[in-house]
């Protein structure tokens, strides 16, 4: 089992097999945001696999696939496939669905179980605003193919914000709890300068209106491995989660490390201990060179992020780590 100095065991990797996206929502990517890493920096899928597999070796079960926006790496569901080949108890991904009209049914077919889909707003003026697309429509219909080969449980992610989809949190909520998704309200998290100038909200009062709005109750059960808290509704059916990094932050259960596209381990969202593995995976390590490795990457995890130092560190974007 891999665990860090402080005891948590880490089971969970999320990897970022791109980081371009086809959205340009205004907390992650910057408009200016052009130049992308040339591929031949990337991993190839045989270098992902091979890193996963070491990571599975040393106890990692679960994987999801971030980006950037994952769906724009070539191939992407041959590689879940080679993933899903290496008996991980979870593989999932976290997509802004403008694709996955198209990619659901290989996805589900290469063994991807659950997917999270980022949604900001109903409105579609308001979406558009937010990602810089009109991409509305796209994404409500890869929810519904999602929906249709049963990649579930589907959650959506909204992160909320101050005076831009503040007043949408409630619709949201019904749409979601009436259609059989999982809403996630997250606080904007302050990740290079377009996170910095998020219009940040504490969700502690928006959870306070929503569980007498619901009559929620909190989920004894942890869901899916991941920082959210959960309520759910009386009947047990509906759920709503928060993401909290900033108001009250999860690091003492925290379960995760992140790789980068071209190979950087990040030991911590929100703090910058990091450790390259493209050259070992390119210099020939050897697989017990890979394993000792990240037993020692493992060792720099922090204790907690440092989201809320002044002044802020985190140069690095979200759009990089996935997440
Ligand atoms: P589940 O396994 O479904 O619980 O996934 P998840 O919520 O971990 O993944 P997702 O990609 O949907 O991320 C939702 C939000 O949680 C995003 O804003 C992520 O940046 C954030 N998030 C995920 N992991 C961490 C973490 O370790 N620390 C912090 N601060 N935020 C995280
Ligand atoms: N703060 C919080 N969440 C963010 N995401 C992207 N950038 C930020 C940010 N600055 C979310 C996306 C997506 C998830 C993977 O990360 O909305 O749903
Ligand atoms: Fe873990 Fe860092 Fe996330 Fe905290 S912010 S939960 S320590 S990855």
């Amino acid at each position: 089992m891999l665990q860090d100095r402080f005891g948590r065991a880490i089971d969970y990797l999320r990897l970022s097999v791109t980081d371009r996206c086809d959205l340009r929502c205004s907390y992650c990517l910057p408009a200016r945001f052009k130049n992308f890493e040339e591929p031949s920096h990337w991993l190839t899928f045989a270098e992902i696999e091979r890193i996963v597999a070491a990571f599975v070796r040393l106890g990692v079960k679960r994987v999801r696939l971030t980006g950037g926006e994952p769906l724009l790496r070539r191939n992407v569901t041959e590689l879940a496939s080679r993933l899903n080949g290496l008996g991980l108890n979870d593989l999932s991904l976290s997509t802004n669905a403008t694709q996955l009209a198209k990619y659901a049914k290989g996805l589900k077919a290469a063994g991807v179980t659950r997917i999270n889909v980022s949604l900001d707003s109903l409105d579609r003026q308001c979406l558009h605003q937010i990602t810089g697309s009109d991409a509305f429509d796209q994404v409500m219909a890869g929810l519904e193919a999602a929906r249709a080969v049963e990649l579930s449980p589907i959650k959506l992610n909204m992160v909320a914000m101050k005076g831009i989809n503040e007043s949408e949190i409630d619709a949201m909520a019904d749409f979601a709890l009436n259609n059989g998704y999982i809403l996630r309200l997250i606080e904007a998290m302050p990740m290079g300068d377009t996170g910095r100038s998020a219009q940040f909200l504490d969700l502690g009062a928006v959870r306070e209106r929503l569980v007498a709005r619901y009559q929620l109750v909190p989920e004894a059960l942890e869901l899916g491995g991941g920082p959210a808290r959960y309520w759910k509704t009386p009947s047990g059916n509906g759920r709503i989660g928060f993401i909290t990094p900033l108001s009250q932050h999860f690091c003492a259960s925290c379960n995760r490390v992140r790789l980068t596209v071209d190979g950087t381990l990040y030991m911590c969202l929100g703090q910058e201990s990091s450790f390259e593995f493209r050259p070992l995976l390119r210099g020939g390590a050897s697989d017990a060179e890979l394993e000792a490795a990240i037993l020692s990457a493992i060792e720099l995890k922090p204790e907690r992020h440092e989201f809320n130092e002044q002044p802020a560190k985190l140069i690095r974007f979200m759009s990089q780590t996935g997440g």
